[in-house]
């Protein structure tokens, strides 16, 4: 027979239960419940039944071992909530249920938009220059008179300001010489000597204007990049090689192109450059495409801006960057251009 009193041997009952609940697993809503019944139980459980034996404890120790029962039952109800709160979405359990790399849900695919095709053309035109060491200008899409034309050797009143098809801000007037759209990048020219001195090697792309005859490669606006290269002993094989090597890394190795004798006031002796466009729809298997003007920076033009034209040299062009995009993406007419038309716009 034991010679155990009972509250010993419930002593040491309370003492297994209680590792029994530490070591319980309660993982899920099944494991809680299962756990709920076995220990804590309103008929059967293990520390109601412990309760039950209380009777047998002696009288000098029922206070002790009722308060070790209690601490018994808080400690599974303890286990018990805890688990269950985890279980019912506290923001550690439910972390794992989220998976943050779904794609989200929108009613239909989402196209990213890109870059306009103008953009891409300035960009790769913007590229191959500054690959040549050419740094960037700016100027003002409003300009004076002075910088569009007087400065760049338009005499008052010479027909060559026709040429452009001017759009007028200002009116000239007796006094007052206009202020106009910009016709043309070379304003830029005049703006970058007055500020700096030779050696001088930039380009100036921008947003051009003319009140021209609308057509499949004429629009009132377009935009052109603009060179501008001074230094001592620059020469117009410089301006052709320069040009051919930028024709090269634009278009190709096999690149045609020619230099045509042209005119323009700020520039002596002038040319135009044409690119042969490949048409095996058109007789001769294409045409000739005029894509800029260039030539050797007018002496006058130095002088106006303070630039020694005995000591210095230098030449210009002005491309435009439609004509280039359209030679480059086979593209037959400029329009397309400012239709934003996204069955256009999507195909670059
Ligand atoms: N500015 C001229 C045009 O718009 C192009 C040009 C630029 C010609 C520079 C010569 C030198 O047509």
């Amino acid at each position: 027979m034991s010679t155990d009193s009972p509250a010993i041997s419930l002593d040491a009952q309370i003492t297994a239960v209680s590792a029994e609940i530490d070591a319980a697993t309660l993982t899920n809503a099944e494991e809680a419940e299962a756990f709920r019944i076995r220990f804590l139980g309103r008929k059967s459980g293990a520390v109601t039944d412990l309760f039950g034996r209380m009777k047998e404890v002696p009288g000098d120790q029922r206070k002790e071992m009722g308060q070790r029962l209690n601490s018994l039952k808080q400690q599974a109800q303890t286990r018990l909530d805890t688990a269950q709160n985890e279980l019912a979405g506290s923001p550690k359990s439910t972390a794992s249920d989220i998976d943050l790399t779904l794609p989200g849900r929108v009613p239909a695919p989402l196209e990213p938009g890109t870059l306009h095709v103008l953009t891409q053309t300035l960009h790769t035109i913007q590229n191959i220059f500054q690959g040549f060491g050419f740094s960037v200008a700016y100027g003002p899409e409003i300009e004076d008179d002075w910088y569009n034309f007087t400065a760049l050797n338009f005499p008052p009143e010479h027909p060559a300001r026709d040429m452009q098809d001017t759009f007028f801000i200002e009116s000239p007037s007796a006094d007052n010489p206009g202020v106009v759209l910009r016709t043309h990048t070379s304003p830029v020219q005049i703006r970058v000597m007055e500020h700096e001195k030779p050696p001088i090697r930039v380009i100036a792309p921008g947003r051009v204007f003319r009140n021209e005859a609308i057509s499949y490669k004429s629009y009132c606006l377009f935009h052109q990049v603009e060179g501008l290269v001074v230094d001592e002993g620059v020469t117009f094989a410089d301006l052709k090689a320069m040009l051919h090597a930028f024709a090269q890394a634009f278009y190709g190795d096999d690149v045609r192109m020619r230099f045509r004798p042209s005119y323009f006031p700020f520039t002596e002796p002038s040319a135009e450059v044409d690119i042969w466009w490949v048409d095996e729809s058109l007789p001769g298997g294409g045409r000739w495409m005029e894509v800029l003007g260039c030539g050797m920076v007018d002496p006058n033009v130095l002088e106006n801006v303070g630039i020694d034209s005995e000591r210095y040299t230098g030449y210009a062009f002005g491309m435009g960057v439609e004509r280039q995009a359209m030679l480059r993406h086979d593209i037959p007419d400029i329009r397309l251009f400012y239709e934003n038309d996204v069955r256009f716009l999507r195909q670059f």
